[in-house]
């Protein structure tokens, strides 16, 4: 456990990459830890696009909403850009009943084991969520039944950072009811 823990303190947001490939065997290791993600219902509603070629790779750091380039431009230098794409699947009932859909955030979490998997293979990572839904479709020349999420940027780190350590403090964020022996 000490070691997941060191793990997660490890991983930070990188965006500036040497120019050195990821071997292929590194990019089947984070994916299968995105495949093995679990999802509601186990409906598992995600494809993983992977893009390594740098043409592609430019045109999506060119995919920004209004004219906000700048805060896209670094994915240019990435390795690897894996763009996280939601597909509809039909619900239970239950599920629809109650009105939740957990096909992006399924998505997401499938996207933070691979964050976690680059970082135990030393390689950097960065969650992207700015950039333009519409033009990342025409790009990845998606059916209008998918949906792109989110992007995750892959490379050697350029950039040393230290680890985690901006959060909330616990008593910010943990509330506990009551106590183990009332
Ligand atoms: C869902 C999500 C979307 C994000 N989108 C972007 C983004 O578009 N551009 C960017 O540079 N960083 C993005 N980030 C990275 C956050 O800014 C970063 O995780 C946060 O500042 C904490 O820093 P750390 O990752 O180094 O711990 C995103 C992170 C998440 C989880």
């Amino acid at each position: 456990m000490d070691n997941f823990l060191a793990l997660v303190k490890k991983r930070r947001s990188i965006r500036a990459y040497r120019e050195k490939t990821i071997p292929e065997e590194i990019i089947d290791y984070i994916l299968e830890a995105g495949r093995l993600a679990p999802s509601s219902e186990n409906l598992q509603p995600w494809k993983f696009y992977v893009v390594r070629n740098k043409s592609t790779i430019f045109k999506l750091s060119k995919a920004a909403p209004l004219k906000l380039n700048r805060y896209l431009k670094f994915i240019a230098s990435a390795d690897t850009i894996i763009v996280l794409v939601a597909e509809k699947k039909p619900v239970h009932w239950i599920a629809k009943l109650i009105g939740k859909d957990y096909h992006e955030l399924d998505v997401m979490i499938a996207g933070e084991h691979m964050v976690l998997a680059a970082t135990d293979k030393n390689i950097g990572s960065c969650w992207i969520g700015w950039f333009s839904e519409k033009k990342v479709k025409r790009i990845l020349n998606l059916n209008p039944a998918q949906k792109p999420i989110a992007m995750i940027a892959l490379g050697y780190p350029q950039e040393e950072k230290e680890e985690v350590k901006n959060r909330l403090s616990k008593n910010k964020v943990v509330v506990f009811i009551g106590d183990k022996n009332d």
